[in-house]
Parts: C-alpha cells; structure tokens; sequence
C-alpha cells in the first residue's frame, strides 16, 4: 500500500529555522502503524527526522503527537484507519501546546510542572503506619482507569483552553488530582480541593470533552473534573467564582426554564466585587451595541413548571 506522509518540519539550529511541512512517501502494509512508517522514514529515507518513541505498544507515552490534526499514539494509530481516501498525505505534526523543540519533538517541561503542582503523592495524617495501608477493593475501582494514564500528554495537545491560556492545570494534571483526593488513604482533600478550586483549576474546564476524545487510555479527563467539582461544593468550597457560576446557571434554568443572563454574571461574580463589574462594562456594551443584551425582565418559558419538576426529581434523587 503506498502511503504519502506529509511532516511538519522544524530544526532551531538551520539558518532558516522555520516550520514548514515535507512530503515523504513509502510502501507500507495494512497492520503498519504511524510510528513504523515514522520510524521507516527516519532509517531509510530521511535520517535528520526527529521524534520520540520507545515502547511501540501504547505503555510508555512517548510518541503522541497530531495525526490528521488530531492527538494520539502513533504506535497504536494504524495507517489504515487515518489514510485519507482521496490519495492524499496523512497530515503528522507535534503535539500541540507544549514548546517545540524539533521537527515532532516537543518540550515537556510545562507538562510535567503542572502535575507536579497537584501533588501527585499520598498525604495520610498521623503517624506512619506500622505495615502497608491496605484499600478495601471497592474504594479503589473507581480510580482504575484514571491509574491507567501514561502521561502522553494527548489531552494537553488538544485542551481548547489551553490553546489560549497557558496557565489551566489541564486535563492530564487534573486527573491526576482526582486519582489522589479519590483515594481513601489521602487525607488532604480540604487543601487539595483549595488549590484546585482557584483560578486556573477545574473551573476553567469549558468541558469540550476534546481530552475524552483523544485519551488512548480511557481516562476521561474531563468527567474527573467535573467530579473534582463535585466534590469541592460537596466540601462547602462554593466562594468561587466557578462554583457560584455552576449554582447561578442552575438556579436560574431551575426558576425560569432557562438562563437569566443578566444576573448570571453579577451571581457569579458577586455584585460587590467592584473590579469584576467594572470589567464586565464593556461586554455590556457591545452586547447592547449588537442587539445581543439580555432582557432587563426575565420571564419564566412556558412549561417552566415542568423543568421545575425536573429539579425536584433529580435533586430528590428519584
Ligand atoms: S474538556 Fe476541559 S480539560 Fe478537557 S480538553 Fe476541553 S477544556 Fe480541556
Ligand atoms: S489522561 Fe489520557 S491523554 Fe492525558 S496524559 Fe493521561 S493517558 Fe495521555
Ligand atoms: S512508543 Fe510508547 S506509547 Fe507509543
């Protein structure tokens, strides 16, 4: 099977170090992987082609990178599945939001400074225990798939805030908080949930799900965020902007049927907080400008009772 790859290229060190794409083309079977047509090229055709690999088998996490715009393994992405029919090349570039160190190698610095952030160890209070601290089975299932993460940096690639602000957590270090404050052996959930309850944490998720989609492992981060949310408000940490938010948005689909968005951001701001309403004036005015401002009369959707008693359902837990 013939197959064109088209690489994104970059080399500080030459004279014009630009990134600019090269084609490459080889004979390839229908059970070859990305990464053996990577590996192909770098020993046979083009040996200045950098990238990371080692394991071929989906375990060490080294060699995700954007296959077709999109992040993944390339040793468990087989061609075949990524071939484009029209003949045209299967589009490979690094990962994204991570600096770029050459052609598909990129520097994960970033990355392993924001895990280290969350703590990524065990904190049991008192004294050391005498023998090994044995989980019961059952408290421990819920973590199995977030223990499987490899740490390939896929989700971070591909997280939509990252790609515009540098400062989020992201995905892969959120899920690793959630693996610890779920774990029955921790206990400095309290201070884990504070730092993860501030700006930059797991209320700068605008749940895109695009770190569930391209998880070689299952982890989902997402849905661990949402569960870090949870568990936050459940811990009483409601006085930040993100919770106050979620509360807000809830309350007021619960009153009306659907959202005041006049009062949503003074609730989830708070209206003393004179700084956040001073900002919010000029969205206020293109809004105005643009046709766009909300109603200054919010009024309940016909049926409102209906979705009311949606609320009552699920907050009853019927
Ligand atoms: S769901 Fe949240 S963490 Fe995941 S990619 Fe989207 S914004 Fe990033
Ligand atoms: S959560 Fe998934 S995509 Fe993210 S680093 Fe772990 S294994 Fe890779
Ligand atoms: S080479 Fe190890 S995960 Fe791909």
């Amino acid at each position: 099977m013939e197959v064109k790859f088209n690489i994104r290229r970059y080399n500080p060190e030459s004279t014009n170090a630009v990134s600019h794409f090269q084609e490459y083309q080889l004979d390839m079977t229908n059970a070859s992987t990305v990464l053996d047509g990577l590996i192909e090229i770098r020993e046979e055709v083009d040996g200045t082609l950098s990238l990371r690999c080692s394991c071929r088998s989906a375990i060490c996490g080294s060699c995700a990178m954007r296959i077709n715009g999109q992040a993944g393994l390339a040793c468990n992405t087989k061609i075949i599945d990524v071939l484009p029919k029209d003949g045209s090349p299967i589009i490979i570039e690094p990962a994204g939001n991570l600096p770029l160190i050459k052609d598909l190698i990129v520097d994960f610095e970033p990355f392993w400074e924001k895990v280290r952030a969350v703590d990524p160890w065990l904190k049991p209070e008192g004294e050391e225990p005498e023998a090994e601290y044995l989980a019961p089975n059952e408290d421990m299932l819920h973590l199995a798939e977030v223990m499987s993460c490899i740490m390939c940096g896929s989700c971070v690639s591909d997280c939509t805030v990252l790609e515009v602000d540098q400062d989020f957590l992201g995905p892969a270090a959120l899920a690793k908080a959630y693996r610890f404050v779920g774990d029955p052996r921790d206990d400095a959930n309290d201070s884990r949930l504070k730092m993860l309850n501030e700006s930059n944490g797991i209320w700068d998720c605008t749940r895109c799900m695009q770190c569930i989609e391209v998880c070689p492992k299952g982890v989902a981060p997402m849905d661990r965020i949402m569960a870090l949310r949870d568990k936050a408000m459940e811990a009483g940490q409601k006085s930040t902007n993100g919770s106050r938010h979620a509360n807000a948005f809830s309350d007021s689909v619960k009153h009306s049927g659907w959202l005041d968005e006049l009062k949503l951001p003074l609730k989830s701001f708070g209206i003393f907080n004179i700084k956040a309403m001073i900002g919010l004036i000029p969205l206020g005015i293109r809004a105005q400008l643009n046709g766009k401002r909300p109603p200054i009369f919010h009024k309940s959707i016909p049926g409102a009772k209906n979705v009311r008693k949606i609320f009552d359902k699920v907050e009853s837990g019927k």
